[in-house]
């Protein structure tokens, strides 16, 4: 196993975007296939296809999706680009807090006008070619990330991260992770904590997935472990873990950071303890047009989320009395069950085998949730912030600023 064998995230293939289901990984990873801009929406709300950079190459492939396959009985200029401004509005929306998505559509609009006047299907073309040229971006600006991140790191290092910001959060290799994959490469890692992430679990669905593909030692927490594991000392009073380093869903002006929900937490027991928190993102990532973390909208999410669990399973039927029945649930579709207490089952018949979703109530009905999926942590816990063009550190405000110039980041595709 390596780091090479974890799959592509999202790609164009056969006139297609094409994703890993990352809602059902580790345990069923469906291909998903969609060529309509609003099938890949859905993709981004059921967080199918998830993580910031991610986001980014999905927004400029429903773009790509909407020219290619949707946009072909627009056959004015007028029409195409009034069609185009819903479009990209519409992806825009699908998830309010990772900038990436508004980057990644808006950089394919701006193309478009830039364009302008181009015939129709000569502008479609461009548009399928820039998706792709985006994917492959972002690939080789996670693998200079993670070099430049990797020099922060001596031998040894014991890393603890939140969420996922790997291989599966990016086109491909990741942030956070791009920079422990890129140290291990050269024999700087020595463990790997991961936090579990509730209530989605993208830390132990797929952070720990991915560094056990790639051969890294790594160990599971909940989080709220995190403090007691950062306190801990080894027989040469070493500490458990020397660095955090976690991902981004946008970064202010001043370097304040939105980033999964349990992150803030984690800049401050980190301060705590005397460990640097270092934070891995794109360019892409920032967004020089706010001068604070309180201007970033913050997702809440359904309740559904943390008032109960989600499953999924895939039954290969032993018997043909099991299958009859199966299939004459499953005739026309994917069936729902609706179980005592609120639970829920739905079967759907994949192939030769019975896939299985369920949602497991823990908590009592109708309990009142609050269920932010992102927090803001103040630039003044942050060490530093790894991009692909350097490491910024404070004061954040200058140091962003002429890293982010010339980079095409969203300050410079919003200004008309
Ligand atoms: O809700 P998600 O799974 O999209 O949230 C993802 C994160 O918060 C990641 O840490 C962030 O997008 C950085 S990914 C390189």
């Amino acid at each position: 196993m390596a780091i090479e064998d974890i799959p592509k995230t999202i790609w164009w293939e056969d006139d297609k975007v094409r994703m890993v289901d990352q809602s059902r990984l580790p345990l069923v990873g469906d291909i998903l296939e969609c060529d309509t801009a609003g099938g890949v929406c859905v993709a981004i709300k059921s967080m199918a296809v998830r993580g910031a950079p991610a986001l980014g190459v999905a927004a400029a492939l429903a773009v790509a999706a909407w020219a290619w396959n949707e946009s072909g009985e627009l056959e004015t200029d007028e029409g195409f680009f009034a069609t185009l401004e819903d479009v990209v509005q519409e992806i825009k929306e699908s998830r309010p807090t990772a900038v990436n998505l508004q980057w990644g559509a808006e950089r394919m609009r701006r193309l478009a006008y830039a364009n302008e006047g181009l015939p129709l299907d000569e502008l479609r073309k461009l548009l399928v070619d820039e998706a792709i040229v985006m994917v492959e971006q972002d690939e080789e600006r996670n693998r200079v990330l993670g070099k430049n991140g990797a020099e922060l790191l001596e031998v040894g290092s014991r890393i603890l991260t939140h969420c996922n910001a790997g291989s599966l959060a990016t086109a491909f290799y990741g942030t956070a992770l791009g920079v422990v994959f890129a140290a291990h490469e050269q024999g700087k890692i020595d463990h790997v904590w991961v936090d579990e992430t509730r209530p989605v679990m993208q830390g132990s669905r797929l952070t720990t997935w991915e560094l056990m593909m790639a051969g890294i030692p790594c160990t599971l927490i909940t989080d709220s472990m995190a403090g007691s594991v950062m306190n801990l000392r080894d027989e040469n009073g070493k500490p458990f873990v020397d660095a955090v380093i976690v991902g981004a869903d946008r970064i202010a002006a001043n370097g304040d950071v939105a980033n999964k929900i349990g992150t803030y937490s984690l800049a401050i027991l980190a301060h705590e303890h005397d460990i640097p928190f270092y934070v891995a993102a794109p360019t892409s990532t920032l967004d020089l047009l706010i001068d604070n973390g309180s201007q970033i909208p913050i997702e809440q999410r359904a309740p559904e989320e943390v008032t109960g669990v989600g499953w999924s399973a895939v039954f290969e039927s032993p018997s043909q009395e099991a299958t009859r029945a199966l299939d004459a649930i499953t005739e026309k579709g994917p069936h729902a069950f609706e179980l005592t207490r609120g639970h829920h089952l739905s079967v759907v018949r994949k192939g030769g085998a019975f896939q299985f979703d369920g949602w497991a109530r823990i908590a009592p009905l109708n309990v009142p949730v609050f269920n932010p999926s992102f927090d803001v942590t103040p630039a003044k816990y942050i060490t530093a912030i790894i991009t692909e063009r350097g490491i910024a550190r404070p004061d954040f405000e200058t140091s962003l600023a002429i890293l982010a110039m010339g980079s095409g980041s969203r300050h410079e595709l919003e200004i008309d």
